[in-house]
């Protein structure tokens, strides 16, 4: 079969994971106004910090009575905390259907040493969150940007009495997040806003604030873990006085995003980007019979993290076939990092996440026909 070189190519050849693409009109200009060089606890800095706090609230729809944080560590950190902060009180439950979730079960299990219940899922498919027991504690994570599974339908009861502590990393800002039904969120600025790296943020209910204030874990509590003090939340942390410096730029940076997404149309409109960027690769898949998505269930797939599997039975050494076509698109400057997580199975990992342009997942999926047809025959 006679194979053609498309012509357009994407404006924008970046579809990684994380850190994810800049937001359309991001250039280094939009950085002008970071207070550099001053303290962050000047008024300057502590205002900043305060913005991106109050702009986090608004654009996500967060009530008034949840706690935002910025704390120290990326997402990682974020979630670390949680579970130091919370866990052992009652039951837990850990779940997980790919890479990150399954590294919090470890961290649970073999590092805090509390006998959880393990919930499981292999890549492509889903634990029933459904029947889990709320009465205990869940954490879990809302979309599972390895494998490109994410939870469906409204499965968590408002009227439990554990805490749940969700990792919504590659779901916050583009899928919605039911408040009332989460206790922690956690996530970074990296992903779906195309923020810079190594700032979490925590998301903490009335019912988790209760629990930090009347439980003390029975380990010891590293200081950038800490959210009490003489069995108090410090109330600060949650008004940008973090618990160690942060990088100003980075929150100039994730100023700008903020603004931007509330200049699009907000909450909605993020989402919406981020539907039709995934929506253009399912119609793709759909008129292929060499590609498929990793998620089983269409209702679970991921609008950010698309994972897809090469299906064609002409292929002998799926992963090397996967990274092969990877390379030619790195190579030609169609599309940057998207081998699939060195974790996860073979296959491709495409960004859909609202800052990339559905023009440019448009004019990138010709040239991986392209590339699949280029290997196939080689
Ligand atoms: C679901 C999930 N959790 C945690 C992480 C780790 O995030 P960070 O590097 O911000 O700590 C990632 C990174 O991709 C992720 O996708």
């Amino acid at each position: 079969m006679a194979i053609t070189t498309p012509g357009a190519r994407p404006a924008n050849p970046r579809f990684s994971s994380g850190p994810c693409a800049k937001p359309p009109t991001w250039s280094l200009d939009v950085l002008k106004d970071a207070p550099l060089g001053r303290s962050h606890r000047a008024a300057v800095g502590k205002e900043k910090l305060k913005e991106a706090i109050d702009l986090t609230r608004d654009v996500l729809g967060i009530p008034a009575d949840y706690r935002i944080g910025i704390v120290p560590a990326s997402d990682t950190g974020a979630v670390e905390m949680a579970m130091w902060s919370l866990l052992g009180e009652r039951p837990v439950q850990m779940v997980a259907w790919e890479s990150f979730g399954a590294g919090w079960v470890s961290d649970v299990i073999k590092q805090l040493k509390i006998e959880a219940s393990e919930h499981i899922e292999d890549y492509g498919h889903i634990v029933d969150m459904a029947a889990l027991d709320y009465d205990q504690d869940v954490v879990f994570t809302w979309n599972g940007t390895t494998s490109g599974v994410r939870v469906a339908g409204d499965p968590i009861p408002a009227n439990r009495t554990g805490l749940t502590i969700c990792d919504a990393t590659s779901a916050a800002f583009a899928q919605d997040l039911p408040w009332d039904k989460l206790d922690v969120t956690t996530f970074s600025w990296q992903k779906v806003m195309g923020g810079e790296a190594a700032h979490g943020m925590i998301v903490l209910s009335p019912r988790s604030v209760e629990r930090l204030e009347n439980y003390t874990p029975p380990w010891p509590m590293p200081k950038i873990f800490r959210m009490t003090k003489g069995g108090k939340l410090i109330e600060g942390i949650f008004k940008g006085e973090t618990i160690n410096t942060p990088s100003m730029l980075c929150v100039e940076d994730y100023l700008f995003a903020l603004h931007w997404a509330k200049s699009i149309g907000g909450l909605d409109a993020l989402k919406m980007r981020a539907d039709a960027n995934a929506q253009a690769i399912w119609n793709f898949c759909a008129t292929r019979d060499w590609i498929d998505n990793l998620a089983v269930n269409a209702a679970t797939r991921s609008n950010t993290s698309v994972c897809l599997k090469f299906t064609d039975p002409r292929i002998k050494d799926g992963a090397a076939f996967a990274k092969a076509i990877a390379k030619r698109l790195e190579v030609e400057g169609i599309a940057l990092d998207i081998g699939a997580y060195r974790d996860a199975p073979a296959g491709l990992r495409i960004w859909c996440g609202a800052t990339i342009e559905t023009s440019d997942i448009e004019a990138m999926l010709p040239w991986l026909d392209w590339a699949f047809q280029t290997e196939i025959n080689a």
